[in-house]
């Protein structure tokens, strides 16, 4: 009980401090920035479960990282502005997910959902960088659509190497993940949030994603970079279509399940949700809600009207 009142506790202490101004300021490729988050933390930093500090010894693993040219598409990331709905409802789900992880032990996360376009890819991408606005949070976002990767167009950035590669044995893991290259005239806001954001596209899986997404190297991929990053959000493939995410699922910590207002029916939630039951799920997010719906409610409380 107290615990599950300490965990709300912080989960709106969070929702109160998160401004503009809580983005990271420190380069986490930067070993001595790291160690020294670490160590001591900013004033106003939210408190993050399980964050244990870096051995000494394996600092230099994310400074072999190489930086690439990023040129993100901000229409389709309402995470990465300075406010808005979208912020505040990725804001909202960002806390619940920590509320969830002071419960149990949570770090790598896959996004599902039982058809195409339904908005895993969309929910994967904006939930990773708004948890990657948070002081000293450092995020990882792996595309394992092997068939159709999509978050490199998000991000504005080469889709190989990738997942695949690594994977087949083609690539090690520094060499398919990659920081987003500084720019000079980036807003600062944005550049803070990206210099804690890791990527792993997709690359081309093929025929072959089936196999490979069921390789035991994608246990050893989230468990060599868990101690380096507080979450790692895995985007997937359509559950009902292919095995694909039933596999990564095995390897995640938990499941998100992604449902389309007005576009997913409840049978097809229900079977994406049977198919992956031998996972963690841990909750849906309805996607793409008419904002007026939204605006409507929470006006509607704000005035007391309703509950
Ligand atoms: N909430 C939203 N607001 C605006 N656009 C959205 C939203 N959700 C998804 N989209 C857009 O809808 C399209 C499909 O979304 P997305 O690619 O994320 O679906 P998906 O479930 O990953 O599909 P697939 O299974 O084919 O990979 C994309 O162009 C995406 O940018
Ligand atoms: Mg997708």
């Amino acid at each position: 009980m107290s615990h599950i009142y300490e965990a709300l506790q912080r989960a709106e202490a969070e929702r109160k401090s998160a401004t503009h101004e809580d983005v990271i300021t420190f380069d986490p490729r930067n070993s001595k920035d790291t160690l020294e988050a670490f160590a001591e933390p900013s004033e106003g930093a939210i408190a993050i479960a399980e964050k244990a500090p870096l051995p000494a010894t394996d600092a230099s693993f994310l400074i072999d990282v190489p930086r690439r040219p990023w040129n993100p598409s901000f229409d389709r990331l309402p995470g990465l502005q300075k406010s808005g709905a979208g912020v505040e409802q990725f804001r909202s789900l960002r806390s619940r997910l920590q509320e969830f992880r002071d419960l149990k032990s949570l770090k790598s996360l896959l996004v599902s959902s039982g058809m195409p376009r339904e908005g895993k890819s969309f929910i994967a991408a904006n939930l990773a960088l708004n948890l990657a606005r948070h002081k000293n949070s450092k995020v990882l976002l792996i595309d394992g659509d092997m068939r159709c990767s999509s978050l490199h167009q998000y991000l504005g950035c080469d889709c190989n190497p990738g997942l695949a590669d690594y994977l087949s044995g083609k690539a090690g893991i520094q060499e398919v993940m990659q920081y987003a290259e500084e720019v000079k005239d980036r807003d600062p806001v944005v550049s803070a949030v990206l210099n804690n954001l890791a990527f792993i596209p997709g690359g081309d899986g093929g025929d072959r994603a089936a196999d490979l997404s069921g390789s035991k190297r994608i246990d050893e991929l989230l468990a060599t970079a868990a101690p380096y990053f507080d979450w790692i959000v895995v985007d997937s493939p359509p559950v009902l279509l292919v095995s694909d995410a039933v596999n990564l699922a095995r390897s995640c910590d938990a499941v998100l399940l992604v449902a389309r207002a007005g576009i997913t029916t409840f049978p097809v939630a229900q079977r994406a949700q049977y198919e992956l039951k031998a996972s963690n799920i841990i909750g849906f997010v309805l996607n793409a809600v008419d904002k007026s719906v939204i605006t409507e409610s929470y006006y509607y409380r704000y005035d007391g009207k309703t509950e």
